[in-house]
């Protein structure tokens, strides 16, 4: 009974922890479009927005109480969130002069 009970706590946790969630990131480049950034970003969790970087503010930003608390762990965090979404933005800001001039696309 002891040894069935200490299998339920090991495993207990981890069963109710077993339903999916899922981590999507969406990357928007474009060039020439009417008041929108040319780069957005934004990370979602179970389809809930909880991060935010965009090319006018050039800042990563929690969107949810929980990721602005992740700085008690780590309180660099959100500086290198901005800094991989600068380093996204210059990417993409290639890929579309690439596209454009293959698809000989003069306008945005
Ligand atoms: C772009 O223009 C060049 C030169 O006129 C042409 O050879 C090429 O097929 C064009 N590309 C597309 C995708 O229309």
């Amino acid at each position: 009974m002891l040894l069935f009970l200490l299998l339920m706590g090991i495993v207990g946790p981890h069963c109710t922890s077993a339903r999916t969630h899922s981590l999507k990131y969406f990357d928007t480049a474009s060039s020439g479009v009417p008041n929108f950034p040319e780069f957005v970003s934004v990370g979602l969790v179970d389809e809930v927005e909880m991060m935010h970087y965009d090319s006018n503010t050039k800042k990563a930003e929690p969107k949810q109480d929980w990721m602005s608390k992740i700085t008690d762990e780590d309180p660099q965090y959100w500086e290198r969130d901005t800094q991989i979404g600068l380093s996204n933005q210059q990417v993409y800001k290639v890929g579309i002069e690439t596209l454009k001039q293959r698809f000989n696309q003069t306008g945005g």
